[in-house]
This record gives structure tokens, sequence and C-alpha cells, in this order.
């Protein structure tokens, strides 16, 4: 059609915006949120640490940004890979004895979700396919699904700490197979990967010639008595995209600075994928200036009991959660061994008058005022995520209330 012939306005949207679907989003903005106007609402449903105003970044952190503003170096714009001093340092606090970093392997972006757009938009082609967990993060299907990529997901088991089902992922693999993303501690299952584990899934990843994309972003926040392992450190072949950031460990989601990290040993991303990332990283400049001009201090000058503190919160919550929804005979709360969630399970049919872990989660609101995300936005149903980094009384609290909510709906027969 000639533009002469156009008679009225009619702009469609482009295939990207319109195939665009972020299942959080799409979910929580249908449901129906009407608090009980006789109870104070608890949103135990936000993965941000800063929203409660108990958990805080540290001063050497808050010190590092202001001395960045005010020495106005650091006003301009940065090189699309980012400043060299700050991937230096993400390089040396990133490098293992057999899988070490130059800042060359570094590429900043925009928080760890820029991080993964980043890596799956150098991976994937349209039709090309994904590996996902479920339950899981919903970031990875947005991002690949708006991208044309086929999105298949490999399922964690819950009776086994939400443990890859390693069957079913080699299952998923075929010719158009192009990564396999892992996230190491979880969102939402507050999983954290045994060693054994790890080598396992890395295994797999060898034996198919896969590269795996890491998700990294809750790296080390894990509970006294368990342990993080980096994906890279223990990968003796399979080259791996670790993405990560400030966000979550750091307590700063709204700072918007994360990485993706190229750990390559055979050199299977050197000619083409190293390349590629920097040249997606010239799209759009990566995380503010002054936060990276600050990471280098934060990186440095953070102590190790903010971090303590933090776990000691998060834990002291899992804790509570688990032993009040454990005495609860219609949940199945997993206890977490680090990030910051804790999903729980729903045995819908005792339970009268709810259909199921949307209904659940909409009349808990509507009832008890507690909001907490259905297991529907991570494609698991029959279950409920909450989030552990609220103040302990207001955990207490939604306990309290969910003991109520399933008491008011027990079946009389169970
Ligand atoms: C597993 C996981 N990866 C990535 C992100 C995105 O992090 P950022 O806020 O740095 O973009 C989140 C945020 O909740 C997450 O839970």
């Amino acid at each position: 059609m000639s533009t002469a012939k156009r008679r009225r306005w009619h702009i469609p949207a482009s295939v990207t915006a319109t195939t665009t679907f972020n299942p959080i989003r799409s979910i929580v903005d249908r449901m129906k949120i009407t608090p009980n106007p006789e109870k104070q609402m608890i949103a135990l449903s936000i993965g941000d640490p800063s929203v409660f105003g108990n958990l805080t970044p540290c001063d050497e952190m808050v010190e590092a940004v202001v001395k960045c503003a005010k020495e106005f170096k650091h006003n301009g714009y940065a090189p699309s890979t980012g400043y060299v001093e700050t991937r230096k340092a993400i390089a040396v606090e990133h490098s293992y004895p057999f899988s070490p970093l130059t800042y060359k392997d570094v590429v900043l972006a925009c928080g760890c979700s820029g991080a993964l757009e980043l890596a799956l938009d150098v991976l994937l082609n349209p039709g090309d396919n994904v590996l996902l967990p479920k339950p899981g993060f919903s970031i990875y299907q947005t991002l690949s699904i708006s991208r044309g990529h086929e999105v298949r997901h490999y399922n964690l088991m819950p009776d086994r700490s939400w443990e890859v089902d390693l069957d079913h992922l080699e299952s998923l693999i075929d010719d158009r197979t192009k990564a396999i993303v892992v996230n190491n501690p979880s969102n939402p299952c507050g999983s954290v990967y045994s060693k054994e584990h790890l080598e396992a899934i890395l295994e797999v990843a060898e034996r198919y010639m896969l590269p795996i994309i890491s998700d990294e972003v809750y790296e080390y926040a894990v509970f006294p008595g368990h342990k993080f392992y980096p994906l890279a450190q223990l990968s003796e072949n399979v080259p791996i995209l670790t993405c990560g950031g400030i966000s979550k460990r750091y307590l700063v989601p709204g700072w918007r600075l994360g990485w993706v990290l190229i750990y390559d040993k055979n050199q299977a991303f050197e000619s083409e994928v190293k390349p590629g990332l920097i040249a997606l990283s010239q799209q759009i400049l990566g995380p503010n200036t002054l936060v990276q001009g600050a990471l280098p201090a934060i990186l440095a000058n953070t102590p190790s009991s903010f971090f303590e503190n933090t776990m000691q919160v998060i834990q002291k919550n899992a804790e509570i959660c688990y032993e009040a929804l454990l005495r609860i005979p219609e949940l199945k709360p997993i206890m977490p061994c680090g990030a910051m969630y804790m999903m729980v399970g729903i045995d819908i049919p005792k339970l009268d008058g709810i259909l199921d872990d949307l209904d659940f989660t909409e009349k808990l609101i509507s009832e008890q005022s507690v909001f907490c995300l259905p297991g529907k936005c991570f494609q698991y149903p029959n279950f409920f995520r909450i989030v552990l980094t609220v103040p302990e009384a207001m955990t207490e609290m939604a306990c309290k209330r969910i003991n109520e909510f399933c008491k008011n709906h027990r079946k009389s027969d169970s």
C-alpha cells in the first residue's frame, strides 16, 4: 500500500512488542488485589530487598558513590563495555585458579537482566531453543519469546532440594538447542546446588557441547553450612557466560549494575561470541557511570559483616516460615539454603473453595491482606513463593494469617 492511500491512523505495534510477555507482570496485573481493610497489608511478593527499610546498603557503599559524584570524573559516557577499572575489579573478584578472567572477559550491563539479555542475544537466533529451569525466574522466558526463541523448560525436583532432573534436561536437547540456563542460588526456590550436582549438569552440557548461561545474581547468598560454587570454577571444558550484578547481594537493585563474565578455557567463544557481546554492548550503553565508578571501592570495602547480617535476616525468616507453615496440613514448605525466597506447596484438594494457586493467593490477600506470588508466575502451579527479606515481625504475622486462612478453608472431613 502506498502512503498516499492511508486514510486513517492505524499504527500497529511491532512483533517484538506484541510478543513481549512477562508472566509475573501479566498475572499480577490481572490479580484481584483487594486487601482486607481491617488488616494491614503484608507484601511477601516483591523480590526487592530495599522496600521495607530493614536492609540498607552499608556506609562504605554510599560513601563510594558520593565520592564519585563529587569527583566529576564519571559524568560522561563510559565505554560500551564499561570502565576498564570497573571491569578489572570484577575480573579479580571472579577469577579462580583454573578459570582466570581479565577485564576483557567482563562486559557491564544494566543489571543482571541486561546481562541475561546480552547472553541470550549473543547465543540464539530466532527458532533456536534454550533450556530454562522450571520453576524459574520469568525474565529468561520474557526475553527469549520476544526474540522468537523457543523456550523449553527442564524440571527441578522439589523433593530433592530443587535439583535438576538431568534425564529430563537431556531429553529436551536437539540440534537447535543453543544454551542451558542455570540459576544458582535460585529464584524462586532458594536452592543452592552442591559441587557434585553442578558437575553433573556440566557433564550433560559437555556431552552435547552446549554453553551454559549461569545466572549467579545471588552468588554467595547462602545460609551458614552451605557453600556456593561458581559454576565456572568447576567447569573443565564447558564455556560459560556467567551473569551477575550487585542488585541482590548488595541490596541495591535500583543501582542497575550487572555483568556478563566470559569463561572460555577452550576459546569456544573467542572468534564470534566475544566480539558479538562487544557489538551488542554498543547498542545501548550499560550501567550508570557513577555506580560504575564506585564499584571498585564497593567491592574492596564492603565488610563481610554486611553480607552476614543480610543472610541472618533471611535465614531467620526462612526458619520462622518453615516451622510455622510445616504445621499447616495443607501446606508443604521447602526449606531454602540461600537466595531470598521460599517455595511452599499447596494441597489444593484439601482446601474448601480454593481452585488453584492463583485463587489461593488472591483470597489470601482479600481475607488476610497477605500478598504472595502464585507459583504460576514461575511456571509452577500449586505452589506459592514467599520473599524472606521483610522485617521478622511481619514474617511472623504473615505466617499466623496464612495459618488462619488455611483453617478457615479447611474441609470439615480433613
Ligand atoms: C534469578 C534472577 N536473575 C536476574 C534478576 C535480575 O536482576 P537485576 O535486578 O540485576 O536486573 C533477578 C531479579 O529478581 C533474579 O531473581
